[in-house]
């Protein structure tokens, strides 16, 4: 089943800046569009596992709700403490108005 894209959402069920709780293949997902990408990404921050839904989302970043660390959405990458490990992203395909991930690129 490597690199199977699974449809999760139409593109209309977000808003700019709108987040969406989804669960594929046994992972925890926080769907987000921000400055009208979307973005897949592991949906506890990677410092005490809280959850990062509600987090702001400001300049390609989320900042976790709870302590305030912040990630980049398109890397996962940790732009501001107390995290210092990365979050999982995941692919994302946008074709005919849905949204597609996997949880098992290739
Ligand atoms: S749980 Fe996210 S910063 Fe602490």
């Amino acid at each position: 089943m490597s690199g199977q894209y699974y449809v999760v959402a139409a593109t209309s069920e977000l808003e700019e800046d709108g987040q969406m709780y989804v669960e594929l293949n046994g992972e925890e997902i926080l769907l987000c569009k921000h400055q009208g990408e979307f973005y897949a990404i592991a949906y506890h921050c990677s410092h005490e596992e809280f959850a990062l839904e509600g987090g702001l989302l400001q300049d390609g970043c989320i900042t976790c709700p709870y302590h305030g660390a912040e990630f980049l959405l398109s890397d996962g990458s940790v732009q501001a403490p107390p995290a210092f490990e990365p979050i999982k992203i995941y692919p994302i395909r946008i074709e005919d108005e849905t949204i597609a991930i996997t949880t098992s690129p290739e």
